[in-house]
């Protein structure tokens, strides 16, 4: 029978309760971790979120009936104990903040009872994902995923006070809304007033903060949350928060200066972490020219290196094929690893081809300076060594090379280089590595829709430099567009927005679209802009990802309390559902196997 807690008030948290308490009494409530029994004594672990705390039932002290309701207890019973703290009498915990002390029960009341969990409650749990997110509400009850939503917690206050004192003002942004152009397919929600319309749900606050600066806010700051129907990875989930920020009067540097100012604040008052001021610096292009990547994890060497001109008139037609169409050829060096066997090569052969390599070709170095290689035989004993050179090839070495587009090849090698650091173990884990990259290109060329579309977002300002390209070159002109990255992943990211009407028509002219459709998706910004628009520039952070990177967590999942699994399903909720016919009536909406049914049975 559960019993309540009349009368009783909570004085401290387990973890709380110390030397200084001694001889106190306390009444502490949590859930029983575990119970042990040892003879006259029943010792129970309590639980809550800020740790443990040891609690022994001596039957002379807490009676006889105590003493028997103590002896039902088993795990995640909640319940509420009076009693004294005193000095372990037994070895000193030094696992346990309280490993010192115990409280000695002189009450005990059970709250709640608990059918066995289906897992246990502790760290590092080895339960598969499937069930634990099944049973979020006690997965949620591990240490370590409690420490990850505290930190969460931590940093969305700290982030708020930092900016706070910058004079930002938070300001929300609708939920049920138009289209966002953040690039990922849209979540829609059906009206019911208006049959046939459908809301969209933000991508992200980037058209509203832009009104806001229209309206004179000047500094906007949001926790917000973003909706992107997009594959799911590690790091990215469909519904995901950002901490969002819009400045008016500001350029690049005013910008990227008050967010190194952001991060040092606040990765040192969460996590204690260090963060040496100016962030460094990264154009894209050398991004790209070193490590293959718009978002280089800088922990570790083993960069691109592009050896085009050194092979171009060599006798191996792979090579000189992909410079003839256009492309490259570039290599990694793989210090130390000239003597890996044929068939972990044959792997990394196989990975490559994961990314879109025709293949990779190798040449590893022996200890005594002898090379074994896939393309050997094509070339001369002089352009071998020539290669090996540009590529400070040394005994021991192996090199990896990939010939094809410029975008194959940064990418192949790219995530190579991540694959084999991972296996390898070159990266430091204790070092946080930020980096600002600029200069990002203001277009990408779609293959599948046969037309550039913007890199950022079709609001982001082109480099003044650069804009008389527009026409002739477009794919060359760069933007006014930065990313915080920090150790490969991407943190953040934000532009210089145009405020210029000539300027943003023609870009969205040059993303193909007409006067009409450009009016019909973003008719309500391109208007404010008539009527007085400041220069604005703004960022927004993954505060997921932000966490997630903190606490070292391996999935975005550890920092969300209610994350979604690969599918976008919610295990927990079985989201999303079906609906009844008459919602769908009222919507006036039908579902296609519906309509199937209906005329099969016609
Ligand atoms: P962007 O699209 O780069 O920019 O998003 C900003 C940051 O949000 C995080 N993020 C995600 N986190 C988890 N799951 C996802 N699916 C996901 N998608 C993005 C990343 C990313 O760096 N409006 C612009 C910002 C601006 O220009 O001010 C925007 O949304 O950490
Ligand atoms: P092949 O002549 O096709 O047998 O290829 C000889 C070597 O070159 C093999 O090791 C292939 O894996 C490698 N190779 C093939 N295509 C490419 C490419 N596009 N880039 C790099 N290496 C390649």
């Amino acid at each position: 029978m559960a019993e309540s807690m009349k009368g009783w008030q909570r004085t401290h948290r387990c973890t709380e309760v110390s030397k200084e308490e001694l001889q106190q009494e306390v009444t502490i409530m949590g859930w029983v971790q575990k119970r042990r029994n040892l003879g006259s004594l029943i010792f129970i672990d309590v639980r809550d979120r800020s740790g443990l705390l040891q609690v022994v039932f001596d039957e002379p002290q807490i009676g006889s009936e105590g003493f028997a309701k103590a002896g039902t207890l088993r795990s995640e019973f909640v319940v509420a104990v009076k009693g004294v703290v005193q000095k372990r009498t037994a070895a000193v915990n030094e696992n346990l903040i309280t490993g010192d002390i115990e409280v000695i029960a002189k009450e005990l009341r059970i709250l709640s009872e608990s059918e066995t969990p289906p897992f246990p409650i502790e760290e590092n749990s080895q339960t598969k994902d499937d069930l634990r997110l099944r049973y979020r509400f006690l997965d949620l009850r591990r240490p370590d995923l409690q420490r990850n939503l505290m930190m969460k917690s931590k940093v969305s206050m700290l982030l708020r006070n930092f900016m706070e004192q910058e004079g930002f003002l938070e300001i929300e942004t609708p939920i049920l809304t138009k289209s966002t152009p953040e690039g990922a397919r849209d979540y829609l929600v059906p009206s019911r007033v208006h049959p046939g319309n459908f809301y969209a749900l933000p991508q992200s606050p980037q058209l509203f903060k832009q009104l806001l600066m229209c309206s004179g806010f000047d500094r906007y700051f949001q926790i917000a949350r973003c909706f992107r129907d997009e594959d799911l990875r590690a790091d990215r989930q469909p519904e995901f928060t950002q901490a969002d920020m819009e400045l008016s009067f500001v350029d690049a540097e005013e910008v990227m200066g008050l967010n190194e100012r952001l991060l040092q604040y606040v990765f040192r008052e969460a996590v204690g972490v260090e963060i040496t001021l100016p962030i460094p610096r990264m154009t894209w292009q050398e991004a790209m020219d070193r490590f293959g990547s718009d978002k280089p994890d800088t922990r570790f060497g083993m960069e691109l290196v592009d050896v085009s001109k050194v092979v171009s008139g060599c006798g191996f037609g792979v090579f000189t094929g992909a410079l003839e169409q256009g492309g490259s050829v570039r290599g990694i060096n793989v210090k130390g690893q000239g003597a890996m066997p044929r068939k972990k090569i044959d792997k990394l052969v196989e990975f490559a081809k994961g990314y879109g390599a025709k293949g990779l070709a190798y040449l590893s170095i022996g200890a005594d300076g002898a090379y074994k290689s896939s393309f050997a035989k094509f070339m001369t004993p002089e352009e071998l060594s020539c290669l090996v050179e540009a590529m400070k090839g040394e005994p021991g070495d192996l090199l990896l090379f990939a010939a094809d587009t410029n975008t194959v090849v940064w990418d192949v090698l790219g995530s190579l280089r991540l694959e084999l650091a991972k296996e390898l173990e070159l990266v430091d884990k204790n070092r946080f590595d930020f980096l600002w990259v600029t200069e990002f290109p203001l277009l990408e060329w779609s293959p599948e829709e046969g037309r550039f579309t913007a890199k950022h977002h079709p609001f982001t300002m082109p480099m003044e430099e650069d804009w008389h390209k527009i026409d002739s070159d477009p794919g060359s002109v760069r933007a006014k567009a930065y990313d915080i990255v920090l150790n490969g992943t991407e943190l953040g990211g934000g532009s210089v927005r145009i405020h210029q009407n000539e300027i943003q028509e023609k870009m969205l002219e040059v993303l193909g679209f007409t006067k009409e459709s450009a009016y019909e998706q973003f008719g309500f910004l391109l208007n404010a802009f008539k009527y007085g628009v400041p220069p604005h520039a703004g960022l927004a952070y993954g505060l997921d990802r932000m966490v997630m990177l903190m606490v070292q967590a391996d999935s975005i999942r550890d920092v969300i309390a209610f994350p979604k699994v690969k599918d976008a399903s919610c295990l927990l909720t079985d989201a999303p559902g079906e609906v009844s016919k008459e919602q769908l009536l009222e919507l006036e909406l039908s579902l296609k196997k519906e309509e199937n049914n209906q005329t099969r049975e016609d």
